[in-house]
């Protein structure tokens, strides 16, 4: 079987455990395939097609897509551990949440690995627009408010947007390049979100992005 045949495979059985309806069994750990490091079209015409979307596919996204996805994201792209958007003062605050049918797995850029942290679909409650509860991902930049000292609560607010607003268009761009569909979004139920994931007090949902293919 080829690492590829078996993340998705891996990816399947999480899927059967999630829509069986077992008792919370906490799937392990997906290393995801190696983001490809070439590919898509250029820049420019990636930057022409960018755009919000807001029907989706029910279908899923394989491996490949979301691992080239949450690479372009926020992945690696240096051996310092820097990352494909910057970020604010050097410290990482942000954690990208990748909320499929299948549970709500927290993105390991340094292992390049998905890590669950609930075992059901919270799609529904990604926010407060219909095609979150079918789309087959929704992501969540939440922000480690503890991390970011020295500043107001306002401040820490103001960095950890700009934070998310950069990934969020690397992942406009990736989608773009890849004919995938895309929205940022702010209409969050951000205090029932963060409870439904089961938060820290001190973290905090900055804004969530769904992704997806274009309903045909
Ligand atoms: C901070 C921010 C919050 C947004 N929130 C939402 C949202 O909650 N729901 C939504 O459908 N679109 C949301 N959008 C997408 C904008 O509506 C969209 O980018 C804008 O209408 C321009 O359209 P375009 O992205 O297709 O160029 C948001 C965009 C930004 C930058």
């Amino acid at each position: 079987m080829t690492r590829r045949q078996a993340t998705s495979s891996i990816l399947s059985g999480a899927a059967l455990i999630a829509t069986a309806g077992t008792a919370a069994a906490q799937p392990g750990p997906i290393k995801l395939p190696p983001p490809r490091p070439e590919g898509g079209i250029s820049l420019t015409a990636a930057l022409k097609l960018r755009r919000s979307s807001r029907a989706y596919s029910q279908r899923p996204l394989t491996p490949q897509i979301l691992s080239d996805l949450l690479w372009a994201a926020f992945g690696i792209n240096r051996p310092s551990g820097d990352r494909t958007a910057p970020y604010w003062r050097h410290v990482m605050v942000m954690d990208i949440y990748a909320a499929m049918a299948n549970g709500v797995w927290l993105y390991e850029p340094k292992l390049h690995m998905l890590v669950s942290h609930l075992p059901n679909d919270i799609r529904a409650k990604t926010g407060l627009q219909d095609f979150v509860a079918t789309a087959p991902l929704n992501l969540v930049y939440v922000a480690h408010g503890e991390r970011m000292t020295d500043v107001s609560p306002e401040d820490r607010r103001l960095y950890a947007s700009v934070d998310a607003g950069f990934i969020g268009q690397n992942v406009y761009l990736y989608c773009a390049s890849q004919g995938l569909a895309t929205v940022f979004r702010a209409a969050v139920d951000y205090a029932g979100l963060a409870k439904t994931m089961n938060l820290p007090s001190q973290q905090f949902v900055t804004f969530a992005q769904t992704v997806g293919y274009p309903a045909s």
